[in-house]
């Protein structure tokens, strides 16, 4: 081949050199396109090594005309390789586009618990009658929840059977109280009488739930100790109460009943809302069983220091899961703790 003929072949060759990289339309077909066009097995690279076969003389001509090209070449595939990162990084912004019309999602606003409403109401009618609200923890000893409350150490309510203990090493009598009346003597343990207080919390025993029954459930304690006290004052508190809660309509009845820390003791119940004290499924014998309540026992005072010719005492204990089923005619206690927000939104009562 002399200098002319390689002079048209590099031409050819730089044509269409030039026309495979700009064709390329992706990055990788680029690639594929500078190992044809540019590569060493290249018809260019072929041509260029042709060079040392020409004289002397053209060899320079040529050689410069061979690097202009290749120059060219490369120059035009740097070009498209531009081109195509900047497509392939508009296409990428383009794919992730926020719709910046698109209007939010609000977080739904959580609702307080029916038990939580009910507690506060209850609390409430206590608290405009001039009562006191106090807590105690719920890890309870056995004087606090039994000794002081006057529960003989081989009372029934005491057995690994009724009660829940906790294992903590060196306090073996500590368990989750099973009742708030302990709340009672730490009241009166901590103050001179007279008292009136209200302690509303969490109870545990080993119960199998059912629809008025839970292993877990809350109470609100009552207690009540002054100079001149007497049964008529509990009664009438109660039916201040009651009326409060479930209005005129509803009956409310007291039996006898026996708990070691009141003396007498008595227990209340309610007219059932959906038969209204004749029976059914929900109740059995028409009345849900309420509290429990009693004039507090000297034994009690005592224990906690208190001089119990002087003074005397009334208390309660109340169930606040119970007071729920009444208060929005639910058959089964259960849903109260289930935790199924379509039951629970329907309260909808926002903190
Ligand atoms: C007591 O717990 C006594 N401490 C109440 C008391 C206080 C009596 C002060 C005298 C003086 P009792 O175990 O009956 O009593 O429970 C009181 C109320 O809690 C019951 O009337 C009922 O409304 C509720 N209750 C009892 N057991 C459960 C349970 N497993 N699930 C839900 N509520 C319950």
């Amino acid at each position: 081949m002399d200098a002319a003929e390689l002079l048209r072949a590099l031409d050819d060759e730089h044509a269409r050199g030039r026309a495979a990289l700009t064709d390329a339309t992706t990055i990788d077909a680029l690639e594929a396109a500078q190992v044809t066009v540019l590569g060493r097995k290249s018809a260019f690279g072929q041509l260029q090594r042709a060079l040392g076969t020409l004289p002397d003389g053209d060899r320079r001509e040529v050689g410069a005309r061979v690097n202009a090209i290749r120059a060219d070449l490369v120059e035009t595939l740097e070009a498209r390789r531009m081109e195509l990162g900047a497509a392939a990084e508009q296409e990428q912004l383009a794919a992730d586009r926020i719709d910046i019309t698109l209007p939010g999602r609000r977080p739904r606003p959580g609702s307080l618990h029916p038990l939580t409403l009910v507690e506060r109401e209850i609390v409430d009618i206590f608290i405009s009658l001039g009562f006191r609200v106090v807590g105690g923890p719920e890890i309870e000893d056995d004087w606090h929840n039994f000794q002081a409350l006057n529960i003989a150490p081989d009372h029934p309510a005491r057995t690994m059977k009724d009660s829940l203990y906790v294992a903590i090493p060196g306090h073996p009598e500590l368990l989750l109280r099973t009742e708030t009346s302990a709340a009672q003597i730490r009241t009166m343990q901590s103050q001179p009488p007279p008292v009136y207080i209200v302690s509303p919390g969490r109870v545990y025993r080993r119960e199998t739930a059912d629809a008025t029954h839970l292993p877990v459930f809350t109470q609100v304690e009552c207690l009540v100790v002054d100079e001149g006290i007497t049964f008529a004052h509990l009664k009438g508190t109660l039916e201040v109460m009651a009326k409060a809660l479930f209005g005129e309509r509803r009956r409310i009845r007291l039996g006898p009943a026996y708990f070691p820390f009141v003396e007498p003791g008595a227990e209340v119940g309610v007219s059932c809302f959906r038969c209204d004290g004749v029976g059914c499924s929900v109740c059995g014998n028409g009345w849900i069983e309420l509290l429990g309540a009693g004039m507090v026992h000297p034994t009690v005072l005592e224990n906690c220091g208190y001089d119990a010719e002087r003074y005397t005492g009334f208390a309660f204990g109340l169930g606040v899961e119970r007071v729920a089923l009444l208060r929005y005619a639910i058959p089964d206690m259960r849903v109260l703790i289930e935790g199924d927000v379509r039951f629970l939104e329907q309260f909808g009562v926002t903190p």
